[in-house]
Order: structure tokens, then C-alpha cells, then sequence
């Protein structure tokens, strides 16, 4: 039988399977479900320096294999995540999602995480679409530079990763990747929701922060979360691993995430909308696509996406 196991950051998981971020991670007896679950391991709610209400509701809404939210980061704050990432016997497996609100939080936040002694893998959040008056740091450069050098300044190396906001250019890809890699990243996820997308039921709007606009996530987004890990594989340095977020309903979806470089992968939507036996369930799939191309382990085609040749038809193509 094929091995699901896999690495990040030299750390090592029984299967490429976690949580995205903000998915059954906000309070402790979600991360207890998800530890008791089949996924490889958890990522905590994105944390800020102090407790958050977010956005006022309707925020969340599901449409098909789709959903739109501007959750607007509500969560307990870092030290509600730091005492349950401490007190896990599995504390150096486990990811700590922070989300550095302005650029002054970065050392504070910092300094909490290592006055802990948390010693598992942080995430830090450069792509939230949902905070009023706060533009998504990954979308401008200059900042992004900025927030990198006070990251690297506070973060030890190979300890934190980013997550970043979907991009649809060539050239966005070059100059992300180009002030990524001056610094020891331990992993990148991509991608967050595809921000400020709209949905109407009838005549209205779904969600009401921001007159209706809200992150984009589930199965339409899939084809440019592949397309954004796939650039980042060719282009960053092959110390940083690559997370894989984004539409990921079953197992094939998994696998083309590995095609395109990813280590690891999280579920988003469909967590939301399934339970927790989707793990099992998505193991298993990824198990059989395994079976099927005779690979019996992860790494024999992580990276290896193969390209069609001109004029070549599309072989036994059933999507
Ligand atoms: C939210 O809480 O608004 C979602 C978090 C994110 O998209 O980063």
C-alpha cells in the first residue's frame, strides 16, 4: 500500500492532511476533535495580540462546494492558542497561525511565542481580505518587504512560514518569490480565499460585512491555487516547503497539489461543510490516485507535473 507520509520543514506527518486556518480551530475542544482525528496534524486559528470579535453576522456562507466569509479574524487571542499548542504532547508538530495586525505586533507577538517556549511551526498571516480599512499586506510589495525584514528580525530561522493571498500575474509571482527568498521561510501556504468576491441570493447580498464582499473559497478556486503553488515550486529556494490551500474537495485534488510541489495541504471549505470523517475519506482517495499511477510514495512525484507537448490530445481526460 502506498505512504501518505510526508515532511515540513524537516518535521515529519503520518499524511499531507491538516485544517486551513480558521476552519474548527478556534477553540480548544475543536483542536481536541481535530487531534482525534485523522488529519496529520492541526493549524490554530489565526491569532492576534488581544481576543477579537470580528465581523458583525451574517458573515459565513456556503453556496454548493463554494463559500464566502469575512470572519474579520475572530479569535481568543495569542495567548489562548499558545497555553493549547504548549500543553500538547505533540507541540513540535502542531502550526501556530498569527496574524500581525500592524507591523509594531510582529516583535510583540514574537516575544509572547518565545517567552512560551512554544517550539512547533508558525504561520504568520499576510493575506487576511476581511479587516476594514486594512489592505492585504501580499498584495503590496514594498510592504511585504518590510513586514519580511521586522519578521526575520523577530522569527528564528526556518521556525515560521507565510501564508499569502492568491496572485494572477507572472510577474507578481517573480517579485513575491524574489523578496521571499532573502529570508529563511520554513514553508509558504498558498493560497488564502480569493478576496473581495461577491455572491447574491435573490436580490441581496450573503454576508453583511464589507456590502457583501468576502473571501472566496472551495472549488472554484482550485485551479488558481494550483497554478500559485505550481509557481512558487519553480521558483523559490528548495529549502522553503510549500502548503497547498484551496478547493480541495477529495483525494485527486491532493494529489495535483503534490504534482504541483506542495508537502503538505489544508481543507478549507469542505471541512466547513463535512465533518471530520472527511479526512478518512480523502486519505483514502488519495491512497487509491496513488494506487493507480503505481507511486508508492509522496516524494516519487511531488514536483513532477508533466507538461503537454504540442498537439499532443489529453489522454483518458474525464474532468
Ligand atoms: C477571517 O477571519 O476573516 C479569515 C481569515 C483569513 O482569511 O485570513
Amino acid at each position: 500500500m502506498a505512504q501518505l507520509n510526508t515532511q515540513l520543514a524537516g518535521r515529519h506527518y503520518i499524511s499531507p492532511l491538516m485544517n486551513a486556518s480558521g476552519i474548527h480551530c478556534g477553540l480548544d475542544y475543536m483542536l481536541d476533535e481535530l487531534t482525534h482525528s485523522k488529519a496529520a496534524t492541526y493549524i490554530t486559528k489565526s491569532a492576534t495580540l488581544q481576543k477579537r470579535l470580528g465581523n458583525p453576522e451574517p458573515r459565513y456562507y456556503n453556496y454548493k462546494q463554494n463559500s464566502l466569509n469575512s470572519m474579520g479574524l475572530p479569535n481568543e487571542g495569542i495567548d489562548y492558542y499558545l497555553k493549547y499548542v504548549n500543553q500538547d504532547p505533540q507541540t513540535a508538530q502542531r502550526i501556530l497561525s498569527i496574524t500581525p495586525l500592524t507591523i509594531e505586533d510582529i516583535p510583540l507577538l514574537s516575544k509572547k511565542i518565545d517567552a512560551s517556549g512554544y517550539d512547533g511551526l508558525i504561520e504568520i498571516n499576510l493575506s487576511c481580505p476581511n479587516i476594514l480599512g486594512k489592505p492585504q499586506i501580499g498584495y503590496d510589495f514594498d510592504q511585504m518587504a518590510h513586514y519580511m525584514k521586522v519578521i526575520d528580525q523577530s522569527f528564528y530561522p526556518g521556525s515560521y512560514g507565510v501564508k499569502l493571498p492568491p496572485y494572477f500575474d507572472l510577474v507578481h509571482f517573480d517579485m513575491v518569490a524574489q523578496i521571499l527568498n532573502q529570508y529563511p521561510l520554513a514553508f509558504v501556504n498558498s493560497i488564502n480565499s480569493v478576496g473581495n468576491a461577491l455572491m447574491i441570493h435573490e436580490q441581496q447580498t450573503v454576508i453583511f460585512p464589507k456590502n457583501g464582499h468576502g473571501g472566496l473559497g472551495g472549488a472554484t478556486i482550485k485551479p488558481i491555487a494550483l497554478a500559485n503553488v505550481h509557481a512558487f515550486y519553480q521558483r523559490l529556494n528548495k529549502n522553503i516547503d510549500i502548503i497547498g490551500t484551496g478547493g480541495i474537495t477529495n483525494g485527486r485534488d491532493v494529489f495535483e497539489f503534490i504534482l504541483c510541489g506542495a508537502s503538505m495541504v489544508q481543507l478549507g471549505t469542505v471541512l466547513a461543510q463535512k465533518n471530520l470523517d472527511i479526512f478518512e475519506q480523502i486519505e483514502n482517495e488519495l491512497h487509491a490516485e496513488m494506487d493507480k499511477y503505481d507511486y508508492k510514495t509522496i516524494s516519487e512525484f511531488k514536483g513532477k507535473l508533466q507538461y503537454i507537448q504540442e498537439n499532443d490530445a489529453i489522454s483518458g481526460a474525464s474532468h
